[in-house]
Order: structure tokens, then sequence, then C-alpha cells
């Protein structure tokens, strides 16, 4: 069976590449993706829903090169051709390109201090550059079918705003992409408690991975993130901020539990992450309405409305306030 992803981009007529710009927004997860049902395909076993991250994300220029060697550049500095970044976005160029050589300059706004990961930006931005590159004319879902590839938690990246990647259930992924939801929430805000820089020690995909195939938990995660994922939208659509955070918070705190289960087990969350969660607990005893969520990282990552922002700024004085909304 083809991969409808592949198959998209090989039917997709193409020009010479030219020079081509393009953003995307990191985004954060409300309901979680954890769990592949194919690999090769990168399709998940549940869907998923995020909130985009403004002006934090990474901007990418695809180029034909001019020495016929290819070229990555990342924050402005060379990297060699067998580096991580390099091998993965010229991996993911070769599923576009005949073998012609390209320049690939990605920029991330992301600061290096939150401590967060921007493969979700980055394949969505370089999915943009090399369709617009290539001249190709495919829609944000297609594109986001085609992000998906590189990263899943990139087909969330194509848009700004609340976004939710299906599932699908094609076996060739072919209904497996984000759209984005229509709602805007101009209260909404994040922050990011920063707990630990250090790269980590799992990438995710091989956290997700280990989780699927060890972890006794990990059975009660599918349905259970197809429901989390059904609320969240539901509570987005309504507002109710009370509801949403509650869910998102327990999925969040189901998606570690499952990883905890894993033989052996893995933890992302530190003893610090801890100490965050029981700070936002204590604060919320005391009426401030804010939820947490954590990613296969330490860092904690908190949503709330506006009115409570110097409540968190003053329990969490180094946490950094994003407004997803700001300038959309
Ligand atoms: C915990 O999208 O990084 O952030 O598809 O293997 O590249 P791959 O995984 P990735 O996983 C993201 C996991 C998560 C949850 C989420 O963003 O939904």
């Amino acid at each position: 069976m083809d991969d409808a992803a592949r198959s998209l981009i090989s039917q997709t007529p193409k020009r010479e590449p030219q020079s081509f710009s393009a953003y995307a927004p990191s985004n954060i997860a409300l309901s979680k993706y954890w769990g592949k049902r194919d690999k090769a395909r990168n399709l998940p076993l549940n869907s998923s829903l995020s909130i985009s991250l403004g002006e934090w994300g990474s901007h990418t220029t695809v180029a034909p090169s001019e020495d016929g060697l290819d070229h990555v550049t990342l924050n402005g500095e060379s990297l060699a051709a067998d580096t991580a970044f390099a091998r993965k976005a010229l991996a993911f160029a070769d599923l576009f390109r005949n073998n012609c050589p390209l320049r690939i300059d990605t920029r991330n706004t992301i600061p290096t201090a939150a401590g967060l990961a921007s493969s979700a930006s980055g394949f969505a931005a370089l999915t943009r550059a090399l369709c617009g590159s290539f001249d190709m004319e495919l829609s944000e879902p297609e594109m986001s079918l085609i992000a998906r590839i590189g990263s899943g938690s990139a087909s969330r990246s194509l848009w700004h705003g609340f976004v939710r990647w299906n599932m699908g259930t094609a076996e060739d992924g072919g209904d497996s992409f984000a759209e984005l939801l229509p709602y805007r929430w101009d209260d909404f805000r994040i922050a990011i408690v920063k707990v630990d820089t250090a790269p980590k020690s799992h990438s995710s995909r091989d956290g997700m991975n280990h989780t699927t195939k060890t972890s006794p938990l990990f059975a009660a995660w599918p349905a259970q993130a197809e429901r989390d994922c059904r609320i969240v939208e539901d509570a987005i659509s309504e507002r109710d901020f009370k509801i949403l955070g509650e869910t998102v918070e327990a999925n969040a705190l189901a998606m570690h539990a499952t990883m905890q289960a894993a033989r052996p087990a893995l933890s992302y969350l530190t003893a610090q992450s801890w100490q965050v969660l029981e700070q936002l607990w204590q604060a919320r005893s005391n009426g401030l309405e804010a939820y947490a969520t954590m990613d296969a990282g330490a860092n904690v990552k908190l949503i709330f409305l506006q009115d409570s922002t110097d409540d968190i700024t003053s329990v969490f004085p180094d946490a950094t306030v994003i407004d997803p909304f700001a300038g959309q």
C-alpha cells in the first residue's frame, strides 16, 4: 500500500527550485499525541489538539545551491551533513527533489532558554518552504499531511490558533492531517516555566515507541486520549476554561503515567517539575485558575486567562508569558 503523503508529493507538478521563505509557529498540545499505529507513515493512535505559540517558531528558506553541494544552516551556523538536524532536513528534502542540491537555512525564534523542542515548527516551516520553492500547488491540509511525515506534531504547526490533528483511519494515512479550528480566544495565555535545558535523554519518538511497546498502562491511553481531544475541543468552543484546564492537565499527567509504567520506566519530569506542579496546585487551592501540561521534557507549561497573568508571574516570577493570538 502506497503512502498518501509520499504519493501526493510525487504526483504534484513541480518547477525547478527557487528561493522561498516560510514561517511556522511552534505549538503545545492541549490533548496529546503519544503512540503510533504505523511508524513508517508516522500515523498516530489518537487525535490531538494544540495551541500555536505566536512568534515562537521557525523561519526557513529553501533555495537552489550555487556550488552543487547541499548546505544546511541552523541559526546562522553551518552544519555538517552528518549532524542530526542536517540529516533529518535533507532526508525530508529528498522526498521533494530529484537530486538537485539545495540550501536550507533555518532560524528558530524560540528562545533557547525556554527549553522547548522546535521540531514541530521546524518541519512545518520546511514543508511550506519546500512546497513554495518547488512551486507546488497544495492546500494547507495537504501540507499538514506532508509535514506529519517529518514529525507528528509538525502537522499541527501550519497555522496560528487552535488546531486539531485527526488521527484518520485510512491505511495509507491519507486522512491523517490537521485542520485549523474556528475558535479565537483572545484572553487565552500560556506560560512556560523553565525547569531544565539539558538535552533530553530520549527523543519523543523513542520515548513513545518504548512506552507503546512495554507499558501495561498504555492500553488505556488511545481511547482516553481520543475522548479528551473531544472534551478539549468542546470546552474551547463553549469557552469553559475550567473543563478545558482540568482535561488538559489530566491528559498530560495520564500520558506521563503511561511512561512511568514503561519497562524500564521513562520519566521526562524531574523533581523540579513536580515542585512546580505542587506550587501550582497550592496556588489553585487559593483560587488561581491555571492548569499545567508537560511534554517530552521537564519544563512545565501553564494555561490561564489574561486576568490571571499578574498572579501567575507572582507565583512563577521566571515564567515567560505567551499570547498566542497577538498580531493574528
Ligand atoms: C509529547 O511529534 O516529536 O510533544 O512524530 O515521532 O516526531 P514524532 O513525535 P513528536 O511527538 C510529540 C509528543 C508530545 C505530544 C504532542 O505534541 O502531541
